[in-house]
């Protein structure tokens, strides 16, 4: 059995990131308690460039601005007991209140969260044209009452980008404006290639291969040099498979769910 479908869209597949009807620049908040952190490494390369060209604004929302006393104090300790201070939910929400904008997802960098894929990451896109909004929590996190409540009215949600406790959620939110951005229409050169590349379509991406074409006593895959694209295609969907299955149980699993294998 082979999947003729699925080889035709590995080879072909294009760009599905809706183009934006509203003008409005795509704009990133970060509230965060470190406001320099932002935009660093998103001010070079593709991201920065994207910037430069206006395709993307950011806002970086300095929450201790929020502070209701003389102090400026954003946290205390935590109810119950226990070693780390939370922050407080009135701070939070006044600057919440103050920057978020309709038609932008709302997120909260928390260990805690849901895993974040690919796919997350293409749906916001597509479903919040103004941008995203992410609130980086420090020392012991958030009070939970500012979280419901947030969760309730504005659909808050509460993203991970893995299985490790860093020390606040500002690399956090890095990474998910790092993957925001790329997608963005008008940022990279060839936005096809994003459709073919690890996680889409649940695959691991197949191997690559440049010049020279001997290398260490290495060789490009003949295929690779044929110019036959359709047997490229199966070579590179192969390899995927390979790979993804070896490495990714978990992806492979889903891919292979999702396959509806025509008879040949
Ligand atoms: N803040 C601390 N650790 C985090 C993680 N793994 N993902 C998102 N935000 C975080």
């Amino acid at each position: 059995m082979v999947n003729i479908n699925l080889r035709a869209t590995y080879a072909l597949l294009t760009n599905t990131v809706k183009e934006k009807s509203d003008p409005q620049m795509w704009q990133a908040t970060i509230y965060t308690l470190f406001p320099n952190m932002f935009p660093g490494p998103l001010g070079q390369s593709i991201a920065g460039k994207a910037m430069e060209q206006g395709i993307w604004k950011l806002n970086a929302v300095n929450i201790r601005d929020f502070a209701m006393d003389k102090h400026k104090t954003v946290d205390d300790t935590s109810y119950g007991g226990g070693t780390g201070m939370v922050m407080r939910p009135d701070v939070i929400h006044s600057a919440l209140s103050a920057h978020a904008q309709p038609g932008t997802k709302l997120i909260y960098a928390s260990p805690k969260g849901k895993p974040l894929t690919q796919s997350m990451i293409r749906s916001w896109l597509a479903d919040y044209p103004n941008g995203i909004g992410i609130l980086c929590g420090r020392y012991e996190g958030v009070d939970q009452r500012v979280l419901d409540q947030w969760h309730e009215t504005h659909g808050l949600e509460d993203i991970s980008i893995g299985d490790y406790v860093l020390s606040g959620g500002e690399l956090a939110a890095l990474v998910i404006l790092d993957a925001c951005v790329r997608l963005l229409p008008g940022v990279l050169e060839k936005p096809d290639a994003t459709t073919i590349e690890s996680f889409e379509l649940d695959l691991l991406e197949y191997p690559q291969y440049t010049k020279p074409q001997i290398w260490n006593k290495t060789v490009v895959p003949d295929v690779l040099l044929s110019g036959d694209h359709k047997s490229i295609a199966a070579w590179r969907l192969n390899e995927a498979e390979t790979i993804t299955q070896n490495r990714r149980p978990d992806l492979w699993q889903r891919y292979e769910a999702n396959q509806k294998p025509v008879k040949k």
